[in-house]
Formats: C-alpha cells, sequence, structure tokens
C-alpha cells in the first residue's frame, strides 16, 4: 500500500498526480491545495472518491507542518513518495529578458521575491514538514518538480532570453536538492530534481495567465523553434498532462540511492523535450 502526498496538487500536472495514482485502489493518494474545495469539487465530477484533500500553502510552513500531521493519521505515520510540484509565476513578467528590467526594477524584485518564498524557501518548507514520515518509509522518495529551464547548458545553447524568475530560482533549487542527497544519503532517503517536459496544462490555468497576446505568442514561437533547433528530432508538440505524468512516474520508479540529488527529464536523463 504505497502511500504517497503530492504538493500544489489542484490543477495542472498536480491534478493528473492525483487522477492517475489514485486509479491504483492500493495507494493512499493524499493532494495538498492552498483550496482543496475546489479540488474536492473535481474530484466528485471525475468521480474520484479515494483521494485525501488537506490544505497547504508552500508559503506557509504552520499550514505544511499541520498538513504533514494529519497526513501522517492517513498513512499510519508514514510516507513512501512526496511530490513538490507546486509552482507560483507572475505572467506580468514571464516573458521579460534581463534588460527589459531597466525601468521595472520594482517589478523584479518583486517577482523574484515572490518566486523565493514559494519556489524555492516554500519547498524546503515542504520537505521539512513531511521528513519525518518520509523517514518511517521503506521506499523513501522525494522528488521536486523542476524545469529544463534550469539546466545552464540548455541557456547557454539556447537563444531564449525570457523566464528569467522562474529559470533561476528552479536553478537554485536543482542546489537545494543536491544538497538534501548529500545530508541524507545516509539514511537511505533518495532525492530527484524532475522536469516534466513541456506539457500543455494551459486547460486548468487562471484565464489571463493562457491569453496570449500578439507579444506573448511570438515569446512562445521563438521558444518552439529554438527548442526544435536544439533538438531536431522533437515533434515539437507539448506532451499532455497524462503522458509526462506517466513518464515522470517511470523516472521515479527506476530512481535509486546510487542517484539520489539528481536533475533529471522525463526520459530519465538530460533530455529536456
Ligand atoms: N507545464 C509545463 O510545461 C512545465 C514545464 C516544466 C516544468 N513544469 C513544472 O511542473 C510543475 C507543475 O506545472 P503546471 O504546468 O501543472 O503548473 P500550473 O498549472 O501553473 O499549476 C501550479 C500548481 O501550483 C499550485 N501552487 C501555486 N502556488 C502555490 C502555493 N503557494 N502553495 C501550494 N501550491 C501552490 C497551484 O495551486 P492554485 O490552484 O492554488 O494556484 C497549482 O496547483 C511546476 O513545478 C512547474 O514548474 C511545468
Amino acid at each position: 500500500m504505497p502511500s504517497y502526498v503530492v504538493v500544489g496538487a489542484s490543477r495542472g500536472l498536480g491534478y493528473e498526480w492525483l487522477r492517475q495514482l489514485s486509479s491504483d485502489p492500493t495507494n493512499t493518494v493524499i493532494g495538498l491545495a492552498r483550496t482543496p474545495k475546489n479540488v474536492q469539487e473535481r474530484l466528485a465530477t471525475d468521480k474520484i472518491s479515494n483521494v485525501h484533500l488537506i490544505q497547504g500553502d508552500m508559503s506557509d510552513n504552520a499550514s505544511l507542518i499541520a498538513a504533514a500531521e494529519e497526513a501522517g493519521k492517513l498513512t499510519g505515520g508514514s510516507l513512501d513518495y512526496l511530490i513538490v510540484n507546486g509552482v507560483s509565476v507572475n505572467y506580468e513578467e514571464h516573458f521579460l529578458s534581463p534588460t527589459d528590467y531597466i525601468g521595472k526594477e520594482d517589478l523584479l524584485t518583486t517577482s523574484m521575491l515572490d518566486s523565493v518564498k514559494v519556489n524555492l524557501i516554500g519547498v524546503i518548507f515542504t520537505i521539512n514538514a513531511f521528513l519525518p514520515l518520509v523517514r518511517k518509509s521503506s521506499i523513501k522518495k522525494i522528488t521536486v518538480i523542476s524545469t529544463g529551464f534550469a539546466d545552464r547548458d540548455l541557456a547557454e545553447k539556447s537563444t531564449i532570453s525570457f523566464a528569467v524568475t522562474y529559470s533561476s530560482i528552479k536553478a537554485a533549487l536543482n542546489v537545494v536538492v543536491a544538497k538534501y542527497a548529500a545530508e541524507l544519503k545516509g539514511e537511505g532517503i533518495i532525492f530527484l530534481a524532475l522536469s516534466p517536459g513541456v506539457v500543455d496544462t494551459s486547460a486548468d490555468k487562471p484565464k489571463q495567465s493562457t491569453e496570449m497576446s500578439p507579444y506573448v505568442k511570438e515569446k512562445v514561437g521563438i521558444m518552439m523553434t529554438d527548442f526544435k533547433r536544439i533538438y531536431p528530432d522533437w515533434v515539437a508538440v507539448p506532451l499532455t498532462p497524462t503522458r509526462s505524468v506517466e513518464m515522470q512516474k517511470g523516472v521515479i520508479d527506476e530512481m535509486t540511492i546510487e542517484k539520489t540529488g539528481a536533475f533529471l527529464s522525463h526520459h530519465g536523463n538530460k533530455n529536456w523535450l
């Protein structure tokens, strides 16, 4: 009876994790969401009754400690798999390049600090809150969802100059994952920073973040063209959330303590597309 906690499970890839994991009735599946009520309604519509929802905000350490306590009651005091999936992105600045911030210093500062709060410190809060449960498991796998954008080699090869905040904070996150691995390898806890590929999760995003202005369309076009140039064999079609989670799960299942701290793609290597 493996147990899973998915953090940031309200929509997109996080919700897809809940959907897939709950299809095996022997799994104990727990989703953390900032607003569980909305997710509960969606689960009911999808006729999924074996997912436990707990309130949890990655920027609120007290909520995570309380969530871990509640999760422990559902699992009998241990946790096999922790998947930290949630992310905060400010679409007001996501498509800006470094020099676009000239004259927009306040926007840069606010966005960077918000991103650090959720996407970096929030992940550390989350891992530390659930660590006592993971320590009691015999499986002990902690996965943090990263992005290929955080790979410096890809950044150097590409001409994509936007996603400055998102990419740099996720890159820092990859180092944090390696630091956890360095500290806890001796306890047999397996850490992974995992990129899910390019995935179309737009159907679930708030409308204002997916409405593409000509400016954003141009940036996305540049990204797709550049990915295709770097990876000529790529089909240039985003993955579905279903396929991405299937592939991510395959990579997590293959993780061993020898590979702890790795930063891998959904292919289990450094092919980010
Ligand atoms: N989609 C892609 O192509 C892609 C590519 C590379 C990497 N990734 C990574 O994959 C993960 C999922 O991506 P996605 O496309 O599914 O993202 P998404 O659709 O934007 O969903 C983000 C999730 O994070 C949650 N979240 C935001 N702030 C939170 C907080 N403070 N505490 C807890 N949860 C919070 C959101 O919950 P609310 O509903 O409460 O806002 C939502 O469930 C992210 O880590 C992302 O960086 C995605």
